[in-house]
């Protein structure tokens, strides 16, 4: 099944959450068999689409927790108040996360173990920067991410990877190549398999990255690509649809 979603970042109040999401599913009827479709709002949306969620089988998740279930963190959320709040997910280390807010690979795993110690799945955000991809060194700075986001980390089946290119992100970004994103795919994959043997296999792998509707084809050809993530043109039921609509047809 092809996974396919939005991180919506900080945009969608909670009424705009139940709109688009609404408006998406009516937009995607006749795709809804051959998608597994997720959505991941600011937390304020959490609750109010949760149910909405459940019925139409959306995985649901949060951008972010704290790594302790509980306790004096003024402004955080506890990845047991993110599942309460109905997320059935949590996206950790995406690169906004790591750069804006100086997470590092050792908050992004201590988080990593808070969200399955509450039963969360993980959706673990990887990716080289412009840097590390001109120095040769891409592959080395994912596998490394991999290796310390999840040390000690016993939920192969409950894991799923994003890959996303840092320089690939947001307005000044630019798309990777499907042959790119074919190698970097399986040099995560050698690594989950390194560290989860079998299981490492059966982790669903997602590219996410300035996709849209002109650029999504050759991605969901690629069999190493399980599925795609989308920011800005995944905000507006209209191209989140279209650009779902054109990765199933390329398939
Ligand atoms: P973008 O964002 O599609 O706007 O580049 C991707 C992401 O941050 O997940």
């Amino acid at each position: 099944m092809f996974i396919f979603g939005t991180n919506t970042k900080m945009q969608h109040t909670p009424q705009i959450s139940q709109q688009f999401l609404q408006e998406v599913i009516e937009k995607a009827r006749d795709h809804l068999n051959h998608v597994q479709l997720f959505y991941i709002p600011p937390y304020t949306s959490l609750t109010g689409v949760s149910e909405f969620c459940q019925r139409h089988n959306i995985w649901l998740g949060a951008q972010n927790t704290h790594w302790e279930l509980e306790g004096a963190f003024t402004g955080e959320v506890a990845a047991p108040i993110l599942k309460a709040s109905g997320a059935s997910f949590v996206m950790l280390g995406h690169v906004e996360r790591r750069q804006m807010f100086a997470e590092t690979d050792e908050m992004i795993n201590k988080k990593v173990l808070a969200a399955s110690s509450t039963g969360l799945r993980v959706m673990l955000c990887v990716g080289e920067s412009a840097f590390e991809k001109r120095a040769g060194a891409g592959n080395t700075a994912v596998k490394r991410q991999l290796e310390l986001a999840l040390s000690g980390y016993k939920h192969p089946e409950q894991l799923l990877i994003l890959y996303e290119p840092v320089w690939s992100i947001g307005s000044g970004g630019e798309a990777a190549s499907p042959d790119y994103v074919a190698r970097a795919m399986d040099n995560i994959r050698a690594t989950l398999k390194e560290k989860f043997a079998r299981e490492g296999e059966g982790v669903p792998i997602l590219y996410g990255g300035s996709v849209n509707a002109d650029n999504c084809a050759p991605y969901a050809l690629l069999s190493q690509c399980a599925g795609l993530g989308v920011g800005r043109t995944g905000w507006e039921a209209e191209s989140f649809v279209k650009v779902l609509r054109t990765a199933l047809a390329a398939r």
